[in-house]
């Protein structure tokens, strides 16, 4: 049976394509905002980080009515996928919206997102955004995205949908250029048409698949998911299982239902097939669990969620430069907040070491990880992280696997010689490359995630700023050798201790830093583009001179106050002689310093 009242659809967007606009748009228009009730400027970002960094990091939930139906609204991550995630979240809708910029067209990285759409047969709206830019150009941008989805091989079936344009910031959407329209009503009006219903047998037994989790400090953990067949209702006796964990199977008893109304959720008494609905009160509720019929429990099959491939110790950060801003912290407080993070974060690892105050937290990737560092610093944690490093596999006989990552590049042609260069040396593989209309090279590689550690900086560097790149995991692969790294070395001072952080993104704009566990850190080093020196090993070091590097992000901390790059001869005036073991005319070794 299909539920006619109801469509759930997902969002794809590039990061500032407009998507949080378009929701509060479409929002407004359906009536949400209730004379009385704040309009915020964008609702959907409720994390600080979020705003700043435009980066939608966990999907979140909205819902609007249009001419009797319920469309559910999902966000999907723009950015990179943490973990399965934008699989989860796809397989709750049965259609998305693919938004696209009417003047930067389709960008590499939702080509990610809109892939695992297609494969799921999902339908696409194309709505070609910011028509009212000066410099749009919507129909080059109509040609690129066709051009994508034949490339992903789209399907008649899945292309029977109208392109649509629209100007999400003055709240209006058109079939086509000369359309009139002055609100949203076309959009509506193709989700209600192109979008097919959700379907399920009602009379069938419970089965609801939790697709998200979202944590709550008053009510605790709330499993988010769509009823995929029979209902669900206050007081009924389920079985919660999963489908990869057989031994996972216990009788729980619903107590409160949730669905989504607008930003909010309300409370419901039951929900019937195709509704989606958030379900608190079952402590031990994880993604992937399916509340199944008692009488005749089956857990619905979903992919295994995401290994962590990446991981950094975090260590609490007791340098005299600590705790001049922010609150003081004690391991306490780190280990708290990072467990806490588990919560509603599946593909991040939290694990004790052999000091107390030091934590070792693996996640998807170097950008999740400094998301979550980000974040924390923020919220006035004071710690340092070492390096990254990537977590290896063996398989049956004994070979060693390690994570290989996909990136998409997108630089003008004048540099794309050069990101080929230095992405080769790291292991990387091209495997596509296009040109744009727009003179900018779109390139593609396969390559090792230990090559892309600390890459982004080098990145923004060589391509003076202009370059974008994505990256995301692709699969375990037997490992590809060493990388020889052209150690052209050079050494930074940096301000370290309370903005360790800082340093190390400073760092990982040129290069390298070091940092044991439980080691204070009063320098690094990185290596520079134009620096001499080769094989500089630095571990720890004092600074006499701070180069003041901190900001509220490693992009700024180098536009606004570049670090200084220190010769060799320089860098050993800011060393103590006694701390010097070995120099060389390529090298530089410093002892350890004992910690007080
Ligand atoms: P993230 O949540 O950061 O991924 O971004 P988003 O895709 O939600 O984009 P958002 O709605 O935050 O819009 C990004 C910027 O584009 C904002 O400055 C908007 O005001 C602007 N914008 C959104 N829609 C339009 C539009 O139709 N026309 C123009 N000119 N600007 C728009």
């Amino acid at each position: 049976t299909k539920r006619e009242d109801v469509r759930n659809v997902a969002i794809i967007a590039h990061v500032d394509h407009g998507k949080t606009t378009l929701v509060d748009g479409l929002l407004k228009q359906s009536g949400v905002f209730r004379e009385n009730q704040e309009v915020q400027e964008r609702v959907m970002d409720s994390n600080d980080i979020e705003r700043e960094r435009g980066i939608t990091i966990l999907s979140k939930n909205t819902a609007v009515f249009y001419k009797g139906t319920k469309i559910n609204i999902i966000d999907t991550p723009g950015h990179a996928d943490f973990g399965g995630e934008v699989e989860r979240v796809l397989k709750m809708v049965n259609g998305v919206i693919l938004l696209v910029d009417a003047f930067e067209g389709a960008m590499p990285q939702t080509k990610f997102v809109l892939k695992k759409a297609l494969e799921l047969d999902l339908k696409v709206i194309v709505c070609i955004n910011k028509i009212d830019r000066p410099e749009a150009r919507p129909n080059e941008v109509v040609d690129e995205v066709l051009e994508l989805l034949m490339d992903l091989d789209a399907s008649d079936e899945q292309l029977d949908c109208p392109f649509l344009y629209a100007s999400a910031k003055r709240g209006h959407a058109m079939l086509d250029l000369n359309d009139t329209s002055s609100d949203m009503t076309p959009l509506f009006d193709a989700i209600l048409k192109y979008i097919p219903a959700p379907e399920g047998d009602p009379d069938a037994g419970t089965q609801l698949l939790i697709s998200t989790i979202d944590y709550n400090e008053y009510v605790g953990r709330i499993g988010v998911g769509k009823v995929d067949n029979g209902k669900i209702a206050v007081n009924q006796e389920v079985m919660l299982m999963n489908h990869h964990d057989p031994d996972k199977k216990k009788k729980v008893k619903i107590s409160k239902l949730y669905e989504f109304d607008g930003l909010n959720k309300i409370e419901v008494r039951e929900a019937t097939v195709g509704s989606i609905v958030a379900i608190s009160g079952i402590p031990d509720i994880h993604i992937g669990d399916t509340l199944c019929d008692l009488e005749n429990p089956e857990p619905i099959p979903f992919q295994k969620i995401s290994e962590p491939t990446i991981s950094m110790n975090f260590m609490v950060n007791d340098s005299p430069l600590a705790g001049q801003e922010g609150k003081f912290v004690t391991s306490r407080h780190i280990r708290d907040r990072l467990f806490r993070e588990l919560n509603t974060d599946v593909s991040l690892r939290v694990e004790e070491t052999d000091s107390a105050d030091c934590f070792k937290v693996s996640g998807r990737g170097e950008l999740h990880l400094s998301v979550l560092i980000e974040n924390m610093r923020r919220e006035g944690y004071e710690f340092a992280v070492s390096k990254a490093e990537v977590i290896y596999h063996t398989d049956e006989r004994g070979k060693l696997l390690e994570p290989i990552e996909l990136a998409y590049v997108d630089v003008p042609e004048e540099f794309s010689g050069t990101v080929i260069q230095r992405l080769s040396e790291r292991k990387g593989e091209l495997q596509g490359m296009s040109l744009g209309s727009d003179g900018s090279s779109r390139l593609e590689f396969s390559i090792p995630a230990r090559g892309l550690i600390g890459f982004r900086g080098n990145f923004l560097t060589m391509t003076k700023g202009t370059g974008i790149i994505n990256t995301i995991f692709d699969e375990y692969a037997p490992y590809k050798g060493d990388i020889q790294y052209r150690k052209q070395g050079s050494l930074i001072a940096f301000e370290s201790g309370e903005s360790v952080t800082y340093g190390l993104f400073a760092a990982q704009q040129r290069g390298t830093l070091f940092i044991g566990p439980g080691e204070r850190v009063y320098g690094g080093m990185v290596i520079g583009q134009n620096g001499k020196a080769e094989d500089i090993e630095l571990n720890v070091c004092k600074t006499k001179h701070l180069t003041n590097t901190r900001s509220s992000s490693a992009d700024e901390a180098l536009t606004l106050t570049p670090p200084k790059i220190l010769s060799l001869e320089e860098a050993l005036e800011f060393i103590d002689k006694d701390e010097l073991l070995e120099v060389t005319p390529k090298s530089l070794r410093i002892r350890k310093r004992q910690l007080d």
